[in-house]
């Protein structure tokens, strides 16, 4: 047997993929699956970033790049913080990345010792965990309920900090919640921070353009802190981006510089054509996107009202992002006259197998009593999964 690493050992496979997969076996074996598990948008790439792309590939953006991303990108990238976030930012303090996710384990890797406690809002997305424990630092989780719209309260995070504590990450608008932070509610939880100067944020905004609440907020407006916050963003949710694999994360000129030293031995800088689609982006009125989020809110309407209707399932309104994370708690302990449905994982392949809809158990957010149902896919398909959810839970006895 291979002796693998305990760093590998320690690490979970993501149950976001392995849902995937599994739902792909059953299709490639001719069932009608209807995947709510996925974690970007149906809708294609705008033209007029595919043609900047076309336009990088004749124009020879083929070779290495610099490790922390074009100059001009990274100008652009602070022109889109100061024009839709009112935040200054300088091309020293950005550095662009292999995806939002590679920002994060940048951060991650470079702000945390072995030993360091991070606190991770429960429900959180999947990889915080991970990549947290693959620094060898020691996740602190803590709850957010649904009757608390899965946000946590200034005073938890209070209540959880301790000399350790080194980092704080968290998502608004959130994977898998849906849940947005107001400025009120951020304010509150930068009080806090600004009490406590160990502490770093990542505020990872990769939703900031799926949004309904009208406006985006950041928890790096606040002054007192933003020295210790760690902006996350990219293309991927916002201009259906998710293959291109480009992110950027916005912070400290010390942090910025660590995380393209770390870049620099792991990947590089991102691929050049995805740079030259993504300078377009950045460039581009936000208005641009309203289409998809209308689009986006009217599925998010039907569903919510479809699930509203299936008894003991529990849901609130997600303002954000295109997940529903429905309590099924009550579905619990019940069985299908065979198994016992003990987990919302074991409710998960149950769904999976008899009426083949794959959504994400919520175990994987660390939310047992959840499931995470992505609405991310056309609206006919959405009822007729969300009609065989419905049917399949009234078999459970
Ligand atoms: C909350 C959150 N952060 C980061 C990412 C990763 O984004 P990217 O595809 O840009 O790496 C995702 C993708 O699912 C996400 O949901």
């Amino acid at each position: 047997m291979t002796m693998l690493s305990k760093r590998i050992e320690r690490l979970s496979e993501s149950e976001t993929l392995a849902m995937a997969q599994k739902s792909r076996e059953l299709k490639a074996k001719g069932y009608d699956v209807i995947n709510l598990s996925l974690g970007e948008p149906d809708f294609f790439t705008p033209d007029y970033i595919k043609e900047a792309a076309k336009k990088g590939i004749d124009d020879n953006y083929t070779f290495y790049t610099p490790v922390n991303g074009y100059p001009d990108l990274r100008e652009a990238i602070c022109k889109k913080l100061q024009r839709d976030n009112n935040l200054d930012f300088t091309p020293d303090q950005i550095v662009v990345s292999t995806g939002a996710k590679q920002a994060i384990a940048n951060s991650v890797l470079c702000l945390t010792d072995p030993g360091d406690e991070v606190i991770v809002p429960t429900p959180y997305w999947v990889s915080y965990r991970d990549i947290v424990e693959m620094a060898e630092a020691r996740p602190v989780f803590v709850k957010a309920g649904i009757e608390n719209d899965f946000k946590i309260t200034a005073d938890q995070l209070e209540k959880s900090i301790t000399p350790k504590t080194k980092l704080f990450i968290f998502s608004s608008p959130c994977n898998p919640t849906g849940s947005v932070y107001s400025r009120q509610e951020l304010e509150a939880l930068a009080e806090v921070f600004a009490r406590n100067p160990h502490v770093y944020i990542i505020s990872d905004e990769i939703y900031e353009l799926i949004n309904f609440s009208g406006k985006h907020e950041s928890i790096a407006q606040f002054e007192k802190i933003r020295s210790r916050v760690i902006l996350v963003n990219g293309v991927s949710k916002g201009f259906c981006m998710t293959g291109w694999r480009l992110g950027y994360l916005a912070a400290d000129k010390e942090i910025a510089k660590a995380c393209s030293k770390l870049q620099g031995q792991f990947t590089s800088g991102a691929a050049g054509i995805s740079q030259r689609a993504a300078l377009k982006a950045m460039e581009t009125d936000p208005a641009e996107t309203k289409p998809m989020l209308e689009k986006f809110r009217q599925r998010r309407d039907m569903v919510l009202e479809m699930l509203e209707d299936i008894p003991g399932m529990k849901t609130n309104l997600p303002h954000g992002a295109f997940y529903i994370f429905p309590d099924i708690s009550a579905y619990l302990g019940k069985s299908d006259g065979e198994n016992l449905i003990a987990k919302s994982k074991d409710l998960c392949m149950y769904i999976l197998k008899s009426v083949h809809v794959a959504v994400v158990p919520g175990d994987a957010f660390g939310d047992p009593n959840c499931i995470r149902i992505s609405y991310a896919t056309s609206e006919e398909l959405l009822k007729e999964a969300v009609s065989r959810i419905k049917k399949a839970l009234e078999h459970l006895t």
